[in-house]
């Protein structure tokens, strides 16, 4: 096992087996504006539905389509379209951190399987749902 996968191993246990397993829930509770929380949860049902059509244009070797959506929807270019400046200053360090991490780890992805190399094009796409799992095992929105 790679540190990487060690690392997010302890995340999972640690963040969300315990807490099932006492019935409680440790994830800090994050405090948005109304309006701001509906905007970002609305993004992480497109986020889903973006790592879908990534999935699914992968399965059908379309890698510019899989770039496209990568870059737009989840990564440095997708910044304004989520609001990031707005909801940014209510985020804890470790939330924007995670946060910024699938921004980036998006857009190496984005790169990579435009490349054509498929070793980096799963490497960042793991990255990418390695980020998702990071801030869902530490933060919840109230
Ligand atoms: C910077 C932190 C962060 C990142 C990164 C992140 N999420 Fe989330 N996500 C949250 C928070 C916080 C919630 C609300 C959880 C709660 O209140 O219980 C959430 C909720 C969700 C929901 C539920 C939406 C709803 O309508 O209730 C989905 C689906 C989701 N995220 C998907 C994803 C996917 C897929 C990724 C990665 C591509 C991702 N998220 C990355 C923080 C994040």
């Amino acid at each position: 096992m790679k540190m990487s996968q060690i690392v997010l191993t302890g995340v999972l246990f640690f963040g969300t087996t315990g807490t099932w397993a006492t019935g409680m829930d440790a994830r800090q509770e994050v405090s948005l504006p109304a309006t701001l929380k509906t905007h970002m949860l609305h993004n992480m049902r497109d986020h889903l539905l973006a790592l879908h059509e990534i999935l699914d244009a992968l399965g059908r070797d379309d890698s510019d389509k899989a770039a496209q959506i990568a870059e737009s929807r989840l990564g440095m270019s997708s910044l304004a379209l989520h609001g990031a400046n707005r909801a940014g200053p209510y985020m804890p360090p470790a939330m924007r951190k995670a946060g910024m991490s699938l921004h980036h780890a998006a857009s190496r992805f984005a790169l990579a399987v435009q490349e054509e190399d498929s070793q980096k094009t799963y490497k960042a796409l793991s990255q990418i749902t390695a980020s998702c799992i990071t801030c869902h095992a530490q933060f919840r929105l109230r």
